[in-house]
């Protein structure tokens, strides 16, 4: 049976990324690498860096764009949820310091941590405040300054994270628009493969903490390159066959831009084109959950979603986290 709820739909996209470059070259000073095998092995030539200012400040561009994109008012936003590995602090949520900045005074606000998942997470979860008739604008943005938490003396970590954010506005569809299906999943005995162990109430801050590097990120990087790649395809495909739809009905995939090559071979498990499938690795890097909304507003700026257009974001990460949201574009700004 047809549901009666509305979708929520995404009317507005903005992408928010520093001016510093940080090319591969730069990174050939610091560890023991080359620009060769960065490419080679992970498909990014550069990455953004954000000096002198947190998480907040990118979250915050976003939120700004999406209002000035959408021509409404700070007033008009119900829900403003942020997806951060980063957030300025711990207490308070990085969402409170956006309301505050954009002075979006009727909006309730919170984080959501999800890691590299975090951006489809939160799209999903902002959307059942639109389907469920609570809300009428729900702002879901992705920021991460991954730069923060990476070891600049850590060779497998460094030459991949980005600093950037993106983000959309959700309303209730009026054109058929709007998200269709998702598929969560999480998976926590996965912990170790992907982790940040200092600063939270196991490993509280201390001297020796830091010391060990203990604030920084760390991973198993064969084990999560397996297990993103199997798990990216299942997820997608599994999400399109509940749907009656194969991955030929797709008009763009947005995967999570982790490796050049992650991307790859998901397209090749799913048997996708390459024109099917939206890729910025290149010059972003990643930038946790910043990856999707940010190459959604490329894919928009490139003219690459139209009205009608049948489009999946995929996405995994730390926790372990993934999903996959499916989704009929609409006319956004
Ligand atoms: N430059 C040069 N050599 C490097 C290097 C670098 N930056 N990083 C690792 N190496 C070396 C390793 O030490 C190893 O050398 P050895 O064979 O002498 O031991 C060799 O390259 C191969 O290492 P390996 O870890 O097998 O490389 P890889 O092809 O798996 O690539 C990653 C490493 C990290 C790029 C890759 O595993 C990856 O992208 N994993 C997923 C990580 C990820 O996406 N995390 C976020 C998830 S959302």
């Amino acid at each position: 049976m047809a549901s009666t709820q509305p979708r929520a739909t995404i009317t507005a996209v903005e992408r928010f990324l520093p001016e510093r470059i940080l090319s591969n070259k730069d990174l050939e000073k610091v560890v023991d690498t080359s620009d060769e095998w960065i490419r080679e092995r992970t498909g990014i030539a550069e990455r953004r860096i954000l000096d002198g200012e947190p998480t907040s400040y990118m979250a915050t561009k976003v939120a700004q764009g999406l209002l000035r994109r959408r021509g409404c008012h700070a007033d008009d936003i119900d829900l403003i949820l942020v997806a951060t590995i980063t957030p300025d602090m711990v207490l308070p949520a990085t969402a409170c310091l956006v309301q505050d900045q954009i002075g979006a005074s009727k909006a309730w606000a919170f984080d959501l941590l999800a890691a590299c998942s975090g951006f489809v997470y939160a799209l999903v979860t902002g959307a059942q405040f639109i389907s469920s008739g609570a809300h009428k604008r729900v702002m879901v943005i992705g920021a991460d300054k991954m730069s923060a938490i990476t070891d600049p003396h850590d060779r497998s970590t460094c030459i991949l994270f980005g600093d950037g954010a993106g983000g959309v506005l959700l309303e209730a569809a009026e054109d058929g628009s709007g998200l269709i299906d998702f598929e969560m999943h999480a998976d926590g005995s996965g912990r170790d493969d992907l982790h940040v162990r200092g600063g939270g109430s196991a490993y509280p801050a201390t001297h020796e903490s830091v010391d060990e590097g203990l604030h920084f990120i760390r991973q198993e990087g064969r084990t999560v390159f397996k297990f993103a790649v199997q798990r990216m395809a299942e997820v997608s495909l599994s999400l399109l066959q509940r749907n009656e739809l194969t991955a030929q009905d797709l008009d763009l995939f947005v995967p999570h831009q982790a490796n050049r090559r992650i991307i790859d071979a998901t397209a090749n498990r799913m048997g996708l084109a390459s024109e099917q499938v939206m890729t910025n690795i290149e010059h972003v890097a990643n930038t946790t959950a910043g990856t999707v909304p940010i190459a959604l507003s490329e894919a928009l700026d490139e003219g690459r979603l139209k009205p009608g257009n049948l489009v999946q974001l995929t996405a995994v990460g730390g926790g372990l986290t993934w999903g996959s949201a499916l989704l009929r574009w609409g006319n956004a700004a």
